[in-house]
């Protein structure tokens, strides 16, 4: 499998940032405190898709996901909608600040890929 290598010292808290990984658009949020207190002291059982933020994000700071609507596809834009999070333009999908859905017509939370971090090189590889 491919991998991709990136240097997370120069991402600031409260940043996204967007590489590809195999041509598809991977989101990387360094969160913010506040941020992760509003992703972890949620109801997630209630969710549409129930997952936890814990489940969800191995290290609480970084979030990394798939950029990729779950309802037909679309990129979502990143510090948009009405959950602190993601909004999908296409159809109105909003995802909150885990990337976990919200509101509109996507089915499920935004896929978290597989990844790992090299702490000896500050780096997350996808
Ligand atoms: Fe995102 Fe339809 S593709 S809401």
């Amino acid at each position: 499998l491919a991998k991709v290598e990136l240097e997370l010292g120069n991402i600031p808290e409260g940043k996204n940032v967007i590489i590809k990984w195999r041509g598809k658009p991977v989101f990387i949020r360094h969160r913010t405190a506040d941020e992760i207190q509003e992703a972890r002291s949620e109801d997630w059982k209630k969710l549409r898709d129930p997952e936890s933020d814990e489940d969800r994000a191995k290290r609480p700071e970084w979030l990394v996901m798939l950029g990729i609507c779950t309802h037909l596809g679309c990129v979502p834009i990143g510090e948009s909608g009405d959950y602190g999070g993601w909004f999908c333009p296409c159809h109105g999908s909003h995802y909150d600040i885990s990337g976990r859905i919200r509101k509109g017509p996507a089915p499920l939370n935004l896929e978290v890929p597989e990844y790992e971090f090299n702490d000896a090189e500050g780096k997350l590889i996808v």
